[in-house]
């Protein structure tokens, strides 16, 4: 069956329906899946009810009701199908939207996963997309929300912008009015709130010398090139200045890359904003709109993030960017934890345990962001306490693209280790996750190195 047939089979099968809970995950994707899930069936009669999980796994199955109702499971469930059936699931009574591996089980729970048919670019808030424009073509209204859910699930980054279905979900959002396209656009995160010296200086793809991770130098050099501030602070923002003055800065910075002899293709990416948002607020971006979502989702507040997809711009969004002050300070703290502390580096792994200094739902976030300041050759793994379950380890491992490339897949050996170890976990070969038992994360530790390193042989490369 193509992606496109079980788009049309979701459809049908959800049409039948009149009472159903989602139940999904708590991040961007998650929370984007969501939304437009509920909008969609609502907008058909169905009565939805919804539940935000942080990963479903034995400690969480019991948010799932047990009631009558049908299940759609967003985001989620294409790797814990042994868990829908421990607990009595129907095949009859669930549907799986996803993009996570799947493991394999003995119900055949009917799913729309595109990562069988080799859509590795496609979030769940897209696939959710494609089955609410299935069940009405009116509903292109949401492609906004699926544009949000693709970006904020690193969708674009490979490739510096969406491709493939998740791309033409985006010409919905253009035919609507509601999405905005800038090409050849700045590759940096912030480019409609941050200060543009501030964004340069943060960003590390591609590294500039002398203004990546250096904030004077950038200033310097946007003072060289004769920026000046655009909004009331007089701060220069990059998405508000003139056509000119954008090419100006390009240009230098291409230049500035060519002296060092540095390739510059990743310094161009294609953008999307949203024309009915106001201008200087994050929710102008889908990059800095799915910080938001994720900020709401990883501080237990889901709910909030799916008011601000639904249009809420007074008291969920003020909570939200109380949320989004909080998510941005403590994920600087353990970024700068990680590389104060240092990792452990070993042969084919480098990891980091932080205890239960921070929350393990940002922990996968923060190690994603220092291993661009780390030896990116090596899949980061990073450990920590979970405070509700102290017999629980929460682990979360980030690698590249390169890497990947190179044969290594975080998912198929976090999902066999942690099984090995009585625990579960799954993920994508770029980033996964498990829980683990307390006390075998040495034993984790060990198994992880050496399945990197049998991956990294079987493919014949080596580190250097
Ligand atoms: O569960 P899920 O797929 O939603 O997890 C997304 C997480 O994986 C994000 O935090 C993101 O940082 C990471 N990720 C990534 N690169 C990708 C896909 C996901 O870093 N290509
Ligand atoms: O939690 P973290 O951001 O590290 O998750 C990275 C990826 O691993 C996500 O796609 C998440 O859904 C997946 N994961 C999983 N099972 C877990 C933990 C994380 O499938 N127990």
């Amino acid at each position: 069956m193509g992606i496109d047939s079980e788009v049309t089979r979701a459809a049908d099968i959800i049409n039948e329906q009149q009472d159903v809970t989602i139940i999904s995950h708590i991040d961007a994707d998650g929370i984007t899946s969501e939304t437009i899930l509920s909008e969609a069936l609502t907008r058909e009669g169905i009565s939805v009810k919804s539940v935000f999980v942080r990963q479903l796994e034995p400690l969480t199955m019991h948010q799932v009701p047990e009631d009558r109702s049908f299940k759609i499971f967003a985001d989620l469930g294409a790797g814990q199908q042994n868990l829908l059936q421990g607990k009595g699931l129907h095949s009859e009574k669930v549907l799986i939207i996803d993009h996570h591996v799947s493991q394999p089980c003995t119900t055949e729970y009917f799913q729309v996963n595109c990562i069988p048919h080799g859509y590795l670019k496609l979030s769940a808030a897209g696939l959710a997309y494609l089955v609410a424009r299935r069940l009405n073509p009116d509903n292109h209204d949401l492609a906004k929300i699926a544009i949000i859910g693709n970006v904020g699930d690193m969708m674009a980054r490979e490739h510096c912008g969406l491709t493939g279905p998740a791309r033409e979900i985006v010409e919905d959002g253009v035919s609507d009015g509601s999405v905005l396209v800038r090409q050849h656009d700045l590759n940096c995160y912030g480019t409609s709130t941050r200060p543009l010296h501030v964004c340069l200086a943060y960003n590390d793809d591609p590294f500039i010398s002398g203004i990546s991770n250096n904030i004077d130098g950038a200033r310097r050099f946007l003072k060289k090139i004769n920026i000046s501030g655009n909004d009331s602070r007089r701060e220069i923002i990059w998405e508000g200045l003139p056509f000119d003055a954008r090419k100006k800065v390009m240009s230098a910075l291409v230049e500035q890359l060519m002296a060092n002899g540095e390739p510059f293709d990743r310094l161009f990416c294609e953008t999307y904003l949203f024309p009915g948002e106001t201008v200087g607020e994050p929710l102008r971006n889908a990059q800095e709109f799915a910080t938001v979502l994720n900020a709401c989702g990883r501080w237990a507040r889901p709910d909030i993030g799916g008011a601000i997809c639904r249009g809420d711009r007074s008291i969920a969004y003020r909570d939200a960017k109380k949320m989004l002050t909080n998510h941005r300070a403590v994920i600087r703290e353990l970024l700068e934890y990680i590389l104060d502390k240092g990792v452990v580096e070993i042969s084919d792994l480098q990891h980091i345990h932080v205890g239960n200094r921070y929350p393990d739902t940002i922990v996968g976030i923060g190690a994603g962001m220092a291993l661009s300041k780390l030896n990116w050759r090596k899949p980061i793994l990073i450990m920590c306490q979970l405070p509700e379950d102290p017999s629980l380890i929460k682990a979360s491992m980030r690698t590249t693209e390169r890497v990947v490339s190179e044969g290594v897949d975080l998912q198929d050996v976090v999902n066999r280790v942690s099984e090995e170890l009585g625990g579960s976990g799954g993920g994508h070969k770029i980033a996964a996750g498990a829980y683990i038992p307390r006390g075998s994360e040495e034993r984790f530790v060990k198994r992880v190195n050496e399945l990197l390193g049998e991956q990294r042989s079987q493919k014949g490369s080596g580190y250097r």
